[in-house]
């Protein structure tokens, strides 16, 4: 996969921006906030439909300008076909859709499955130590890219979840009697349910996919001495915590079983409805869930270093790339936004000696000496300036 050519129009602080890429590596160069990350941000929305830092598509609108553009042309499939994307972002929130200039009628959905990326960020230290949420957007904007159905999923569950938050709240203020509001909860919690059963059984499946492949890039990183483990926890447990424990035992039989998981998501939810009322909002459910990273055990939110957190970040990118490039046949595209000031000399070695050969990357800097020379060589410089590019040459060390 390449990005061949990509146009912002009114994106972040890029009135016009064109950059044609014809190197494997480009280096984004520049200041602190000149809008190295943003180009970035632009790829990795065109892979996965969404943005990790906009808390809404206004944020991504040039200030006070009523829409973005994202062009993109891309070489797709081993023999490179060309597919040209075109997404337009509102300020409203609309979004259009325009593939090989086909309008798209969900442009969301549609989108995802057309380019793939990684991105790989020094705020991806919070993947560890920072909020579930954090996690779980995580997790969900890696399936997006492989598997559009889960999108549809996804937002026909977020959309039972709103409309349930809205019942509760609603019955708290006017007091509904309890009979009644179970009555009412009953249509939406089942549609919860069979939504969020197909939600919590995708991820399980894909961390049974991540699972060996980021423990193996982490015992090699740490040259076998530290042994990485990832465990789903769910909210919906049985007795027993099957879900949980059935993904650190390697017994995911017990939850590949739909109606298992069904009458255990039903239970979870009976058991509370007492919670649920006197919380006003839902909590039961993959909107809750979280996962945990282990080292030697231990949790790594609490007791991984720096460094170790930095490691497992690695594993987990590296291992994301190599399910894409196995179920998608397609080498992502690599982002990788300030990182190398944050890797040290073993992990970038580690990190450029496990990348695919042809892997297409684009990585920003604000000083060429975080880099090692020989990830330069032959690279194309882009250097940023307020929005725009002041030069764009062909790096010669
Ligand atoms: N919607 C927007 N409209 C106009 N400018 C914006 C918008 N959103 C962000 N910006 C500007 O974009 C700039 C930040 O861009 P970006 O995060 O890409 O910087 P950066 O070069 O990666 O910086 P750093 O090296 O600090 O990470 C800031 O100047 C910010 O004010
Ligand atoms: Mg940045």
């Amino acid at each position: 996969m390449h990005l061949k050519k990509l146009k912002l129009v009114n994106y972040r602080n890029y009135l016009d921006f064109e950059g044609k890429f014809h190197h494997l590596k480009t280096i984004i160069i520049g200041q602190n906030a000149q809008g190295k990350t943003n180009i970035l941000e632009a790829i990795n929305i065109l892979a996965t439909a969404q943005s990790d830092r906009a808390e809404k598509d206004n944020d991504l609108v040039y200030w006070n300008k009523e829409h973005a553009l994202l062009f993109a042309t891309v070489g797709a499939g081993r023999d490179l076909h060309l597919l040209e994307i075109a997404l337009q972002i509102n300020s409203s929130g609309r979004r259009k859709l325009k593939i090989n200039d086909i309008a798209k009628k969900a442009p969301q959905a549609d989108l995802l499955g057309n380019f793939f990326a990684v991105m790989f960020s020094c705020d991806d230290l919070y993947l560890i130590k920072g909020s579930p949420s954090i996690r779980r957007n995580w997790l969900d904007s890696v399936i997006f890219q492989l598997d559009s159905k889960y999108h549809r999923t996804m937002q026909s569950y977020q959309k039972s979840i709103t409309q349930k938050n809205a019942l509760l709240k609603n019955a708290r203020e006017i007091g509904m009697s309890r009979k009644t509001l179970k009555e009412q909860l009953e249509i939406w919690n089942e549609q919860i349910i069979n939504s969020g059963s197909d939600v919590l059984s995708t991820r399980l499946d894909f961390i049974k996919e991540i699972r060996p492949i980021a423990k193996d890039f982490q015992d090699n990183i740490s040259k076998h001495t530290e042994a990485l483990d990832l465990i789903y926890k769910s909210t919906i447990e049985t007795d027993k915590n099957v879900i949980a424990r059935s993904q650190s035992h390697e017994q995911s039989a017990a939850v590949s079983d739909k109606e298992t998981l069904k009458t255990q998501f039903k239970k979870a939810l009976d058991n509370s409805f007492d919670e649920e009322l006197a919380r006003g909002q839902s909590v039961i459910g993959p909107h809750r869930d979280d996962l945990i990273f282990l080292i030697n055990e231990k949790e790594a939110k609490s007791f991984a270093s720096q460094g170790q957190q930095r490691s497992i970040v690695l594993a987990i990118k590296l291992a994301e790339l190599k399910i894409i490039e196995k179920r998608k046949d397609e080498i992502p595209v690599l982002l990788l936004d300030d990182v190398f000031a944050e890797l040290d000399e073993s992990r970038q070695d580690f990190l450029l000696h496990n990348l695919p050969k042809n892997i297409q990357t684009f990585l920003t800097t604000t000083h060429l000496s975080n880099i090692q020379k020989e990830f330069l060589k032959g690279a194309q410089i882009l250097e940023i300036k307020n929005g725009q590019v002041v030069e764009n040459a062909e790096c010669r060390i």
